[in-house]
Order: structure tokens, then C-alpha cells, then sequence
């Protein structure tokens, strides 16, 4: 039997080696893939050995998903988490690691105390969840995901891995209710991130404001007044235009879904549908880029 400690070397030659396997595939990518498939499953050896050129088979993954539940070496769990998010780029590899029982190993780390594993558990999960049957077994994770977003230090890296992730798990309306009662509150990080966050906490608000069952969760939801102001003319352009797709979404849904009004004040409801919001659009009407032109025009008619 082999140490802990002779295992988590061989583990961490198996990690070079396949992070240098990955880098070499990526290298040669626009050539010919002549190698393709023909490597036997790998020793460490076999791993590190830098002729490796492939995606990772289902031993190799077996490896790496054992040595991420067995390490407490933060280091090593760091790697072993890029290498198998890397590897689920393939598609492959994706249904190889949920068939390893691999998905609830990752997702465990998400409630890592150390950021930094907690970020590279996210994009390993985002990585995943390109798969529809991976989304089945990563919707577990959903509600952690989007409490750890609220409470996470704002604008940092593992807040915006979990937006991405949240993002991915909500571009079909399968899963999109486990994040039912954090609209309001994602409204609130809106508001408050900048930049990046800001514009990904709106990819995953419009992709909610698709979905007719979501239309009264979201008009109901109490939103500070400040929103409105993303629809100052002057607002950079991909915040801009995704906001008036989240007011365009909002309108078609409740063209079929006959909602009910009323709903209380300091609502979406109330400020999308107030008369602040209605001089937003038209002025927006002689906006100088024409697709904001277009959308406020859509918009106008349902005042
Ligand atoms: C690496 O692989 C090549 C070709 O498969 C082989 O010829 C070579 O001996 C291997 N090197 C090591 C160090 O295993
Ligand atoms: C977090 O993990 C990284 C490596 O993944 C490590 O370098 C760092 O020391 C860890 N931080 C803490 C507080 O354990
Ligand atoms: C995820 O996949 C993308 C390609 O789709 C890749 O660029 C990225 O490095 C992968 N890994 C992680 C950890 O996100
Ligand atoms: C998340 O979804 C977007 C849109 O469907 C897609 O382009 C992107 O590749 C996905 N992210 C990852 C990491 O796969
Ligand atoms: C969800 O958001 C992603 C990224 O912005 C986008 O590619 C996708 O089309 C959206 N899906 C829906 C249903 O809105």
C-alpha cells in the first residue's frame, strides 16, 4: 500500500502531466489531430510525458476525480479542479466525469472557505453544465451558488464564477425557479456591482425575464428607483441594450401571460410602468445607435 504521501506525489505528477497534455492539444489544434484516441490509458508516466496530445480518457479522470476527493493539499485540489474543468471543454469528457459520479465531487468544493478553490469549482461546474443531463445533477448546487454570489466580496472573481455558472443553468427554463426568491436581491447586486458583475447579474435577469412562469416573480420584486437610470442615454451600451431586452422580455410575457396586476409599490411592476420610466423612453426614441433606437421603440407602445 502506498503512503498518502507517495499517492499525492504520483497525484501531483498526474497533474503536470495533464495540464501539459492540455496545453500541447491547444497548441496544436488548428493541425491535424493524428493522434487522436490511440493513447491506452494512462500511468502518471505516461502522463507527464509530453508526446501526450488527447482528450483525457475515462481512467485518467477517475484518477483525478480520486485524488480531488482524497487531497486536503489546497494546492493540489486547486489543480486538480482547473485540469478537470479544462478537460470538460470537451463534451466528451463532460458526460465521462457525471458518469464517474464526478459532478457532486467538484461541487462539494464550492463550499471550500478558500476562494480560491471555490472559484475554480464554479468554472469546472460552468464548464459541466453545457451538458443538459449534467444541469439535472448540478441544480443541487443552484441555491448555495446563489447565496455565496449575494454574500461574496463584490465584483471578486468567485462572485462572478457563480453569476457565469448561474447564467449557464438558467438559458432553459428547466431549472430557472430555484432562483425564485433571489430576484430581488439579485436586482440589489445589480445596483451595486460595477463592470463585469453588472453586466453578467443582467445576462442571467434576462434570461429569467424570458420565462412567462418568472414574470411575476420579477415585476413583484422590490427594486430601489435608482434602476431606472440604466435607462440614461449615456449608459454604456451593453448594459443599456440589456436592459431594454429585460423591459422588451418583460412585455412580451405579459402579453401572454395576463398577469395580474396590482403590485405593490417600489416594485419592478411600478417603475417600469410609472411615468419616470415612459420619458426614459422616449428619449431613448433619438438615441444615436440605432439598436437602442429599435428596442425603445418596441417598448413605447405598451405605455
Ligand atoms: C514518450 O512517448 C514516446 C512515444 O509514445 C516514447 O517513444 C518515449 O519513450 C516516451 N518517453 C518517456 C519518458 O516515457
Ligand atoms: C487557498 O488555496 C491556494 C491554492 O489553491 C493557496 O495558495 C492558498 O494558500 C489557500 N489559502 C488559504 C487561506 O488556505
Ligand atoms: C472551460 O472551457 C473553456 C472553453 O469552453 C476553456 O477556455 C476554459 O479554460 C475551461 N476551463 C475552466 C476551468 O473554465
Ligand atoms: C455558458 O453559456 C454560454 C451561452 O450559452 C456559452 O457561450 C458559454 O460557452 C457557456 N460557458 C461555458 C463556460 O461553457
Ligand atoms: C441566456 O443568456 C445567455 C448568455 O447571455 C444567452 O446566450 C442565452 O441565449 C440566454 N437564454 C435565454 C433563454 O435567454
Amino acid at each position: 500500500m502506498g503512503s498518502a504521501r507517495t499517492a499525492g506525489w504520483v497525484a501531483a505528477g498526474l497533474i503536470v502531466g495533464v495540464g501539459a497534455g492540455f496545453y500541447l492539444y491547444r497548441l496544436s489544434r488548428g493541425r491535424q489531430r493524428t493522434k487522436r484516441g490511440v493513447r491506452p490509458s494512462g500511468s502518471a508516466e505516461d502522463l507527464t510525458n509530453g508526446s501526450y496530445n488527447d482528450v483525457l480518457n475515462a481512467e485518467q479522470l477517475r484518477k483525478l476525480l480520486y485524488l480531488l476527493e482524497s487531497t486536503e493539499d489546497p494546492i493540489i485540489t486547486e489543480k486538480a479542479l482547473v485540469t478537470l474543468g479544462n478537460s470538460a471543454a470537451f463534451s466528451t469528457n463532460q458526460a465521462i466525469i457525471r458518469e464517474l459520479g464526478g459532478i457532486p465531487i467538484i461541487g462539494s468544493k464550492i463550499n471550500s472557505p478558500n476562494h480560491s478553490i471555490k472559484e475554480k469549482a464554479l468554472n469546472a461546474l460552468n464548464n459541466l453544465s453545457v451538458n443538459v443531463e449534467n444541469q439535472i445533477k448540478i441544480k443541487v448546487f443552484v441555491s448555495r451558488v446563489c447565496e455565496d454570489v449575494l454574500s461574496s466580496p463584490p465584483d471578486s472573481a468567485a462572485q462572478l464564477a457563480g453569476l457565469r455558472l448561474l447564467t449557464n443553468m438558467t438559458v432553459t427554463n428547466a431549472h430557472q425557479h430555484l432562483l425564485s426568491t433571489a430576484v430581488a436581491d439579485l436586482f440589489g447586486l445589480l445596483l451595486a456591482a460595477n463592470g463585469n458583475t453588472k453586466v453578467q447579474v443582467l445576462k442571467l435577469l434576462v434570461n429569467l425575464s424570458e420565462n412567462p412562469a418568472m414574470t411575476e416573480g420579477l415585476l413583484s420584486a422590490q427594486v430601489d428607483a435608482s434602476f431606472l437610470s440604466l435607462f440614461d442615454g449615456h449608459v454604456a451600451q451593453e448594459i443599456l441594450l440589456r436592459v431594454l431586452t429585460l423591459f422588451q422580455n418583460i412585455n412580451n410575457c405579459l402579453r401572454v401571460e395576463a398577469v395580474q396586476p396590482p403590485f405593490p409599490e417600489g416594485s419592478l411592476f411600478s417603475l417600469l410602468y410609472g411615468e419616470e420610466c415612459v420619458q426614459k423612453m422616449k428619449a431613448l426614441v433619438n438615441h444615436h445607435e440605432v439598436d437602442v433606437r429599435e428596442k425603445a421603440v418596441t417598448i413605447i407602445p405598451k405605455f
